[in-house]
């Protein structure tokens, strides 16, 4: 962390491994990952392999890799995927889907980043000879853009029912399906249950400092170790990745529902501050979206003075906010930044 920054609420990501996490890192057996031969890694897979219920699962570099190589693997060059127009894929990994996977992305006007079966069919394409083909269907939770809303488990198993139905392929961007889990006390596996293939990132929430895990069948995964191969994400002594990630799937998971309340308690102090409009009832995890408008000053404006001041919250555009609470967060963080941000705009 910049050292002028004393609280840093630009995202999860920006997380630091623990001093226990370290401990688990330099401890950690390794081998020839390529071969097969990291324990740690191997155990890594088979432990989210079960946390998803699926067959198989491999550990990649990151998250954008995860759906980079789903995509690829399930969609022709011309195919289209269905996705919110939210959908991070869309908007911030670089137009990974196009320029390696070939695939046309069709949006959904969701709200909070969260459709149903009927705008998903309302999306699908007639079987014309000239109409780009229908192939994937591809949601996120929690959706980041949204809000950091959690798909309901009844609407996540409508939309892929009725993509099945029309033999799409169902994928989620799991970036942060472990606070969806811990916000709605829903097992991991039964949101995992109708998808594909599915993935949960390492380096958000859970606090790890790189990686994230893509899980599917037998078949789908032996399929993503040999793209992983292609784009240059294979490694070798990768356990000191994974033992990172062991040790946040035990210790990191429960704690999330700790990052939430402290984004609740931040959306009440913001909606307490003339000219921040907010809906405290958005914020069901730990992305708290905030309006700027109505205090005369742009977003930008506001996240330097922030800046100046310790606080480090980042501007999405000209009048929106979001601040993220994560592991590195307490709750007299979230009061002082409050404070902070009061004082910025008095
Ligand atoms: C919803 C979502 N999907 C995918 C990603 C990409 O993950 P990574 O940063 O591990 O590549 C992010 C990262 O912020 C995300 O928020």
């Amino acid at each position: 962390m910049n050292s002028a920054i004393k609280i840093d609420l630009y995202s999860d990501t920006h997380t630091v491994p623990s001093a226990a996490m370290r401990q688990a890192i330099a401890e950690a057996e390794v081998g020839d990952e390529q071969q097969e031969a990291d324990p740690t890694t191997n155990h890594l897979q088979e432990m989210v392999a079960n946390l998803l219920g699926k067959e198989r699962a491999l550990l990649l570099p990151s998250g954008t890799m995860c759906n980079v190589i789903a995509y690829r693997l399930w969609c022709n060059p011309g195919d289209e995927v269905i996705c919110d127009k939210t959908a991070h894929t869309i908007h911030s990994e670089t137009g990974g889907p196009a320029a390696l996977a070939g695939a046309m992305m069709r949006i959904v006007d969701g709200t909070r980043g969260i459709f149903s079966a009927e705008e998903l069919s309302g999306a699908l394409r007639p079987n014309k000879r000239n109409a780009p083909k229908s192939r994937m269907l591809s949601i996120e939770n929690t959706s980041n853009a949204g809000g950091g809303s959690v798909w309901p488990l009844q609407t996540v198993k409508a939309v892929c029912d009725a993509a099945h139905e029309a033999n799409l392929i169902c994928h989620m961007d799991g970036a942060r399906l472990l606070n969806a889990v811990v916000a709605s006390q829903t097992p991991a596996s039964d949101y995992a249950e109708y998808l594909d293939s599915i993935w949960i990132d390492l380096s958000k929430g859970l606090g790890c400092p790189i990686g994230a895990v893509l899980a599917g069948s037998n078949d789908f995964i032996e399929e993503a170790f040999r793209l992983k191969h292609l784009l240059g994400g294979a490694m070798r002594q990768s356990g000191i990745i994974a033992a990172a990630g062991i040790y946040a799937l035990k210790h990191n998971v429960d704690r999330l529902a700790e990052d939430h309340e402290n984004a609740k308690r931040l959306a009440r102090r913001l909606a307490q501050i003339p000219g921040i409009n907010i809906d405290v009832s958005d914020v069901e995890t730990n992305l708290v979206f905030f309006d700027t408008t109505s205090t005369g000053r742009t977003a930008s404006e506001i996240s330097e003075a922030l800046r100046v001041e310790g606080v480090f919250i980042g501007a999405v555009n000209e009048t929106r906010m979001r601040a993220v609470t994560h592991l590195n967060i307490s709750a007299s963080m979230v009061d002082t930044a409050a404070d902070t941000i009061a004082k910025v705009l008095n």
